[in-house]
């Protein structure tokens, strides 16, 4: 297994060190080869010799196996360069069409949402990665004048939509709440926006009862508006099994999900492309509050090398480091926020490593 780490800025290179320690010991129980090399890719690279990310260093990458992503992100850079330069090139370059982001509230975790548990928090969400409003399509006009236009446009077309709900369709029969003994059926839901965005969402929706009914019949449809989606995430997350939607959607309420979890230092994601190269990567930033302190909390960037060892076929040492991760939530630490752990990122690394 030839893995590239991108450690990235921030808290990333603390929280990835973790990640390839359990990768590691994963690698030796489970008797798979590990071979890890690293790329400083980031904002601190940038400031110092202007690039981002070099065609060359795009192709090196291409070759490994799967990608490991910290955190992409620096105070002194505008925003908005190394997300388009580095992360969203590596993830449109590499078809990495899915965005993978499982909501579970692990056993020990505090939670906002009032009486909800473990049973009641466990879905995933599938985020479409390359299309819609992320494909920077549009520009803008008589810049400065009192007239100046903006458009950026949600764009879809029927492949990526129809290959994004293939994938999910397949998710739900393989992962959703019958296949895993959880519920009576499998489930996925549409999330979007038919009665606004009539175009894009009725193409979506269309794609999904169409390909449904013909191959996924056993599989269970139903839609929600995005708006409204946001109100059952907090009061009945428990209706959910697997939720597909649009890329700037499922951007927006992966952070809401996050939230209900236990927060960023728990919620892991991979970006997927199924037949390529993927990129996994825990869903919270570079937290600059608390970098080089060994506070920060490294379990989602655990988790999302947990979710490539999956995609990798290792599924047992998976299953391992999820429950591992699991223990460390139930017994060991005090709290999941950066600082409230009750031990150093360093020591909450090892739990995990010692427990695969
Ligand atoms: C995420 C992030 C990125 C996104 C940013 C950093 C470009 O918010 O992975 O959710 O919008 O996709
Ligand atoms: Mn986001």
């Amino acid at each position: 297994m030839n893995i590239a780490v991108i450690p990235g800025d921030g808290t990333g290179p603390e929280v990835t060190r973790e990640a390839v320690k359990v990768l590691e010991a994963a690698s030796k129980k489970f008797g798979f080869e590990l071979k890890t090399t690293e790329y400083d890719l980031g904002g601190e690279r940038y400031l110092k010799t202007g690039e981002t990310l070099s065609d060359e260093t795009l192709e090196e990458l291409r070759g490994y196996d799967s990608i490991l992503l910290g955190a992409i992100g620096h105070v002194d850079v505008p925003p908005g360069i190394l997300e388009r330069d580095v992360l969203l090139k590596i993830r449109f370059e590499f078809d990495q069409y899915i965005n993978l982001r499982p909501v579970r509230l692990y056993p020990g975790v505090e939670t906002p949402i009032k009486n909800k548990g473990p049973e009641d928090i466990h879905y995933t969400v599938v985020r479409e990665n390359t299309g819609g409003l992320y494909t920077g399509t549009g520009g803008i006009s008589m810049k400065g004048t009192a007239n100046e236009v903006a458009v950026q446009s949600m764009v879809y077309n029927r492949h990526q939509v129809e290959r994004c709900l293939r994938f999910s369709f397949e998710y739900a029969q393989k992962y959703g709440k019958k296949a895993t003994g959880r519920g009576e059926h499998n489930t996925l839901a549409l999330v979007g926006k038919t009665n606004v965005l009539t175009h894009v969402f009725g193409l979506w929706e269309r794609a999904f009862h169409e390909i449904g009914e013909k191959d996924y019949p056993d599989v269970k449809r139903e839609y929600y508006h995005v708006d409204a989606v946001c109100i059952y995430m907090v009061q009945n997350p428990e209706w959910f099994d697997v939720l597909v939607t649009s890329n700037m959607f499922g951007d927006i309420i992966t952070d809401l999900a996050a939230t209900t979890q236990g927060g960023m230092g728990l919620a892991a994601g991979g970006n997927v492309n199924p037949d390529g190269v993927s990129m996994f990567e825990p869903i919270g930033g570079t937290a600059p509050k608390f970098t080089g302190m060994n506070v920060i909390n490294p379990l989602a960037c655990i988790s999302s090398a947990g979710m490539m060892l999956a995609s990798l076929g290792e599924h047992e040492a998976a299953r391992a480091i999820e429950a591992s991760v699991m223990n460390v939530t139930a017994n060991k630490i005090k709290g999941t926020g950066a600082g409230e752990m009750g031990y150093t990122t360093e020591e909450v690394g090892s739990f995990v490593a010692e427990g695969v």
